[in-house]
């Protein structure tokens, strides 16, 4: 069954309009907050167990924890709307249908917190997102809810919206930080974290757009029952961006734990032209592949999908018909990795290099026989050995395409050209 938290607004005329927003229900949750001390906030968003959207499911309440209590430095939120996961088009939809919604979670989190400034940084190409999210940010002002003492109350916040410049790299919580402060966009070392040590070298909650907006549900309804829905450690509901080889591509909001199969039939009316089904990306282009029997026996959470040896990541599903060559599949995820590696660290900058170009020779009939395990050999190499993940989403994906259609690859090594040539290319990404 589908619940709607995220999306109820979505199919409302002038959904994005402060009226409609406020019509809804908008903005009780930060009034009702106004006056309560922030650390009880904090604990009610650990109860909810609203768990970050943006990837790597962190809880968001306990993330909050780790901000410096008796701080003199100011302290920053950093909203990350820089949705640069393949596959992945869900915060852009909630910038375009409700950004109040969104600006409603930020001054939770902010007051929550102790922040009066949060930085939102959207990807440069949505240029209408940005748009609308600016105009919304100007009625909010307008209204009372943003600015000096907000509501009437000593809560002050400043929203900024930051353009980025198309790096896939400024998704990742630290390379945002750097491009943010004008910087390069390359990732930090961690320890320290960002929650303490971040933007302008303050305090900094970094979070996803999405896990922002399903605050002020978790306010107005309560901790308990947004930890009601969904299974027992994913609760609530998550945007899930559908494309690929399906009927019906688009965002579905969906309670955790059903499963990934029906959910694709039920709500995406199911692959393409009702062919077989070959294969699902469950989390964005950086997770690991999942067999279509694999899909059919799991269901869409954090944990099972951990189990089946893949993950949720932001819950981007791609869908892939008995007509994707899987060999191009991994030509395109493996250029656009190494054209998004920043370079910093040498296993991700030469191993992305390298996958790419031995999909690359592979799905064009120039492939060694060596080549297939020559790819299983990199890619353990790449993994756990870097400043950040990019590298292993990069190794993860291909180390399993391999192994789970290694016949694939052998046929394509054989016949020195693509069997499936004229194959449709996924994700749009050249
Ligand atoms: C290469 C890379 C790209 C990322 N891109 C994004 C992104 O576009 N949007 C996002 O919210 N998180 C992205 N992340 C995850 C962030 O580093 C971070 O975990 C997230 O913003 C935290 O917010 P959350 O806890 O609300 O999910 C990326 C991570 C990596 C390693």
């Amino acid at each position: 069954m589908s619940k709607k938290i995220l999306s109820a607004n979505f199919d409302l005329p002038d959904s994005h309009a402060l009226r409609v927003y406020e019509e809804t229900g908008g903005y009780r949750a930060i009034r009702k907050i106004l006056g309560t001390p922030g650390d009880e906030i904090i604990e009610e968003v650990k109860k909810s167990g609203l768990r970050g959207r943006g990837g790597a499911g962190f809880p968001a309440g306990v993330k909050w924890g780790f901000v410096p209590k008796d701080t003199d430095q100011p302290k920053y939120l950093c909203v990350n709307a820089d949705e640069g996961e393949p596959g992945t088009f869900k915060d852009r939809q909630i910038m375009e249908q409700n950004p109040h919604m969104l600006i409603e979670g930020i001054l939770i989190c902010s007051y929550a917190v102790g922040i009066e400034r949060a930085y939102v940084y959207v990807r440069g190409e949505y240029v209408f997102q940005i748009q609308r999210l600016a105009a919304a940010i100007a009625e909010a002002y307008g209204s009372g809810y943003l600015g000096k003492n907000i509501l009437g109350s000593d809560f002050n916040l400043d929203v900024v919206i930051h353009r980025g410049a198309g790096a896939y790299i400024c998704g990742e919580e630290t390379g945002l930080i750097e491009s943010l402060e004008g910087k390069k966009g390359q990732p930090r070392a961690k320890p320290p974290f960002p929650a303490v040590v971040g933007a302008f070298g303050c305090p900094t909650v970094v979070n996803n757009v999405e896990t922002l907006s399903s605050l002020p549900f978790i306010i107005n309804e309560g901790a308990s029952a947004y930890a009601a829905i969904g299974t027992a450690k994913s609760t609530g509901t998550m945007l899930f961006s559908v494309s690929g080889m399906v009927e019906k591509p688009g965002v579905y909001e969906e309670a955790f734990g059903v499963n990934l199969v029906e959910f694709i039939e039920e709500r995406a009316g199911g692959v393409l032209g009702g062919k077989a089904l070959k294969a699902v990306i469950p989390g964005g282009s950086s997770a690991p592949i999942l067999t279509a029997d694999e899909a059919r026996n799991t269901v869409l959470d954090y944990e099972a999908l951990a189990e089946a040896g893949s993950m949720l990541g932001s819950g981007a599903i791609i869908v892939l018909s008995e007509d994707v060559c899987i060999v191009k599949a991994l030509q395109v995820i493996t250029r656009f990795y190494s054209h998004e590696s920043c370079g910093q660290c040498p296993p991700c900058r030469h191993g992305t290099y390298w996958l790419a170009r031995i999909a690359d020779r592979i799905e064009n009939g120039r492939g060694e026989p060596d080549d297939i395990d020559l790819l299983l050999s990199i890619c353990p190499e790449m993994m756990g050995r870097t400043i950040c993940v990019l590298c292993d989403a990069a190794a993860m994906p291909t180390e399993s395409y391999v192994k789970k259609f290694r016949e694939e690859f052998e046929e394509h090594i054989r016949l020195k050209k693509c069997p499936m040539d004229g194959a449709p290319r996924l994700l749009g990404i050249e």
